[in-house]
């Protein structure tokens, strides 16, 4: 058995799927379900007896410790979070509660757990952390990529929250021997992401001929990895990876803003031919306040110690995911209508089993 939090969410929900799909043992997954949980996105898993799902909050200690005797996991996949930039900018709070005094509490809790297991399990026993390569700041045009030994320097508040919590996984396994894993990866994109991130909101926008609303100039570089390779690492890091270790996870696909929206349009003429050049839809708009220009990600250390490579390029995987959204068209109108915070607040009553 294994433990995933956030596992209702974009990556959470793409990893659930993948391990279902891909290993023999069964899955606990604790989602809160906030705005960005969709159970829907785990629909294809009703009736499997291999996919707990739980509605409940990383940072409820007693709820956590309860899942954890009860199921007695072999690790903790650690997804659960606030994760978008903007409304860190506008509602840090709700960052800091859960990235930060979520994790903390998880992280009690597992320790609790860890430390009173027979010695064959604990040895075996894994937390691995999902980050974000932003916890590393922002890089100069010329810079070498973040490795996994750069300092950290967050600029937003969703950043510097997930840096917290890094920084206390780190001091977990360093003081306690705790075996706690970190991955740090760049932005993903793929089907099931909520459209308020660039890549859906670009597609959904421009197949409803709405305004591309691009930040700044469009400079802004971001390096992109399609979301089943990202869940394909967390994987092997977890049967693989080393306690105590940090691993960089990256697609080598440095792109700007721009150039991804205009990849979008061009996906989308071919979809649409009679609404092309989907280009003319672009709209520069006020950047966002303190804005990192870059990021890239070094990942020589998780492909040299464990092998692990991305299979889709850019090219590739942004076809499958424009793809996607076009088949799912009803997916993305059903979360931007609200309906579905309405089907969730029905259908799962709080901090309940389902
Ligand atoms: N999206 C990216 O490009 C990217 C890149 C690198 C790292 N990450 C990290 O990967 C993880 C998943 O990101 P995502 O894009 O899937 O996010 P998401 O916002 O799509 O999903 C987050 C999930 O966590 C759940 N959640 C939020 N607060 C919770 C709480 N207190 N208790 C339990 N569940 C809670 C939400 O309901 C949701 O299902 C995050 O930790 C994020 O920082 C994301």
């Amino acid at each position: 058995m294994i433990f995933v939090t956030g596992g209702a969410g974009f990556i959470g929900s793409n990893f659930v799927l993948q391990w279902i799909e891909a290993e023999s043992d069964p899955l606990v997954n604790l989602d809160k379900l906030t705005y960005a949980g969709n159970p829907e996105n785990l629909s294809t898993l009703v009736g499997n007896a291999r996919h707990i799902f739980v509605r409940g909050d990383i940072g409820d200690r007693a709820l956590v410790g309860r899942l954890l005797q009860e199921h007695k996991p072999h690790a903790i996949v650690n997804f659960a979070a606030e994760s978008h930039v903007d409304r860190s900018i506008h509602g840090p709070v709700d960052f800091v509660q859960t990235n930060i005094m979520g994790t903390f509490a998880l992280l009690e809790e597992a320790r609790a757990y860890w430390s009173a297991l027979a010695q064959p399990e604990k040895d075996r026993f894994r937390f691995l952390h999902v980050s974000t390569d932003e916890v590393y700041g922002s890089l100069g045009a010329g810079d070498p990529a973040f490795t996994e030994t750069t300092p950290y320097a967050p600029s937003s508040p969703y950043a510097a929250s997930k840096a917290a919590a890094d920084h206390l996984l780190r001091a977990y396994h360093h003081t306690y021997g705790f075996p706690a894993i970190t991955t740090n990866c760049s932005n993903n994109y793929g089907p099931c992401q909520f459209p308020e991130k660039l890549i859906p909101l670009m597609v959904l926008n421009g197949w409803h001929q709405k305004p591309l609303p691009v930040y700044g100039d469009g400079k802004n570089i971001r390096d992109w990895l399609y979301v089943a390779d990202h869940c394909a690492a967390v994987r092997l890091v977890l049967a693989k990876g080393r306690p105590g270790e940090a691993y960089n996870i990256g697609g080598h696909g440095e792109m700007t803003n721009l150039d991804v929206v205009k990849a979008i349009c061009a996906l989308l003429d071919e979809a649409r031919p009679p609404h092309a050049p989907h280009e003319k839809l672009i709209s520069f708009v006020k950047d966002r306040p303190g804005h990192d220009r870059r990021y890239a990600m070094d990942a020589r250390k998780i492909r040299a110690e464990l092998g692990w490579q991305p299979r889709e390029s850019f090219a590739t995987g942004l076809r499958k995911t424009v793809e996607w959204y076009v088949d799912n068209m009803k997916w993305a109108e059903r979360i931007t209508s609200g309906e579905y915070q309405r089907w969730i607040e029905t259908n799962y009553a709080k901090r309940g089993d389902a």
